[in-house]
């Protein structure tokens, strides 16, 4: 199906689906998956079992010397350790939002994200590359960026799910959490998530009411109209 190596940007907020139609469209494109949150992560994963301060700039900055990161399918390998499983942990993951807003963290990860993605679209792959600022400060030049979303009560339900957890109150208590991590998201001054994403040029997708393979054809649907694959 596919022709030749491209770019991909899928960016969103949280619980929108993008992980998982972002690898399972690489998958069927027999195209390379990049999370690029896996890095955020990996950082925050190396100082946190190295017992430095998050708070602290410059400790967390020291980390990126020893920066070694391998991602291949959904497997993330961080100093030749497979991490995929530890950098799920909820510490893991608000810790790399904490980092994420450093600017020379943000630079180094940028660029090694630029890199892979070269390394792999100059061998014929499509990059199916996913997190927040992908198809505006990553790849800006991306030929398919897609926005996708879901109304808030729908993302914080599908949160609920993955923690097996259905009770009302805790409903109520994750939507809060999701609508302030939006607009924290929104805007924070290093890469915010895009606020209106029609006018930067994705196509903006809300999964609000589709079932996971709906979201997969319409996608595909949208690259072939754009004949970005045949
Ligand atoms: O996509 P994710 O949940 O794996 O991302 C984890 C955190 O990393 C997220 O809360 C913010 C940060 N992040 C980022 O700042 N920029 C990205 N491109 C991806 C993730």
């Amino acid at each position: 199906m596919p022709t030749k190596g491209f770019i991909i940007a899928i960016d969103g907020p949280v619980a929108s689906g993008k992980g998982t139609l972002a690898l399972k469209l690489a998958q069927t494109l027999n195209g390379f998956y990049l999370h690029t949150g896996a890095m955020y992560r990996c950082i925050a994963l190396m100082c946190i079992d190295k017992g430095l301060d998050l708070k602290n700039e410059s400790q967390v900055e020291s980390v990126l010397e020893d920066l070694d990161i391998s991602l291949a399918g959904n497997k993330v390998i961080l100093s030749g350790r497979d991490v995929t499983e530890r950098i799920k942990e909820p510490g893991v993951a608000s810790g790399a939002s904490e980092i994420g807003v450093y600017p020379k963290i943000r630079e180094v990860s940028v660029l090694r994200q630029q890199t892979i993605a070269k390394n792999e679209v100059s061998q014929g792959k499509i990059v199916v590359s996913e997190g927040r600022d992908t198809g505006t400060v990553v790849f800006p030049d991306a030929p398919f960026k897609l926005y996708l979303t879901a109304k808030p009560e729908v993302r914080a339900h599908r949160r609920m799910v993955q923690y097996g957890n259905l009770s009302e109150d805790d409903l109520i208590r994750e939507l809060e959490k999701l609508k302030t991590r939006d607009k924290r998201d929104i805007e924070r001054e290093t890469s915010p998530l895009p606020a209106e994403p029609e006018a930067l040029g994705y196509f903006v997708l809300d999964n609000s009411d589709l079932k996971e393979e709906e979201t997969m054809s319409k996608v595909i649907a949208e690259l072939k109209k754009r004949k970005l694959i045949k």
